[in-house]
């Protein structure tokens, strides 16, 4: 197996800042930034230095134990980490976690916990490859995007390591290309095979029979299964109900919201349309909503879950926090 991405790596808090791996630069340079305030590591999160549902999460929870050793005012610390990005529900998820106890070794508990997670749904998520399997990713859902292994890259990772994996489609994952810069490198540390494919390809090779299943990660899933992903998830799980494929979200426990009854109350977020082109007017949502009946299973931590999702996902959320 190739190099090991270390949790501390991503993201981690030294005496006087949150350091990150500064995913903006990557693959050509792997730089650290440094975060000395909650509002820089919430600078961060929103121009994408950091980024992933769980990844932000775990930095913010960072940001407000580095908040609480400055002595800067918990409050308006929570509330601007808070408001630095509103889809992945894992951020709120891990302000709320730290709001008892804003302390250093729980926001580590925290970035530990993830991890694990990430390693118990790889295991879950075996039975639902077949042998030789040729999946397609979206966006990146690797250690970059979760602090460490990754929810659907963890997966295919464990699948890897079981001899399933035959090879990887890598959608490159317009505009920020977060599949072909970060994905791709990831997977290439992994020696796993791959190939970064433009999102357009993906249905194509659905139909010339050179896709099993697909696998993404989700920032937020509702109570009945719907779920917020990249921008460009729904259109593969059209594409992938069409060729009668399998596709399989992978996401842990933090990233289920109880509270959103169906995907019509995740909030969707629009980014600045010159990350489309800054030539011409354009429209940047940055995620979309997949319906839970286009989702043939969702692997957390604790399981494979399957429709209907309502019956089994809020009392995982439940028992989970
Ligand atoms: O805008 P990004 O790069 O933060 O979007 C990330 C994704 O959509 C991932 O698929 C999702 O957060 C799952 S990461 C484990």
């Amino acid at each position: 197996m190739g190099g090991e991405l270390e949790p501390q790596r991503i993201v981690r808090l030294e005496d006087d800042a949150v350091v990150v791996l500064d995913q903006r630069r990557l693959p050509s340079e792997e730089v650290d930034l440094r975060c000395a305030s909650a509002s820089a590591v919430a600078e961060a999160i929103r121009t994408l230095a950091v980024r992933g549902a769980p990844a932000i999460g775990i930095a913010a929870a960072y940001g407000l134990a580095l908040a609480a050793e400055r002595g800067e005012d918990l409050e308006t610390a929570y509330e601007t980490l808070a408001a630095s990005r509103p889809t992945a529900v894992n951020l709120r998820w891990a302000l709320e976690a730290m709001r008892d106890d804003p302390s250093r070794e729980r926001a580590e508990r925290i970035h530990a916990d993830e991890v694990a997670r990430c390693r118990a749904m790889g295991a879950h998520a075996l039975e639902l490859f077949p042998e030789g399997a040729r999946v397609l990713t979206h966006c990146n859902a690797g250690g970059l995007a979760t602090g460490g292994y990754g929810t659907a890259l963890g997966a295919i990772r464990a699948a890897y390591e079981a001899a399933r994996i035959e090879h990887v489609w890598v959608d490159e994952t317009r505009p920020l290309l977060q599949g072909a810069r970060l994905t791709a490198w990831e997977l290439e540390q992994l020696g796993i095979p791959h190939a970064v494919i433009v999102d357009g390809a993906a249905a194509s090779l659905m139909a010339r029979g050179e896709v099993d299943l697909v696998v993404t990660g989700a920032d937020r899933i509702a109570a009945n299964g719907d779920t917020a992903n990249k921008i460009g998830t729904y259109a593969l799980a059209v594409s992938a109900a069409h060729h009668g494929l399998p596709l399989v979200i992978v996401a842990p426990t933090s990233t289920l919201d109880p509270t959103a009854s169906t995907g019509a109350e995740i909030p969707i977020e629009e980014r600045d349309p010159a990350e489309v082109t800054a030539r011409f007017a354009a429209r940047n949502p940055a995620f979309d909503v997949t319906p839970a009946d286009l989702v043939a299973a969702i692997v957390t931590e604790r399981g494979v879950h399957r429709v209907p999702y309502a019956e089994t996902l809020p009392r995982e959320a439940a028992a989970a926090r």
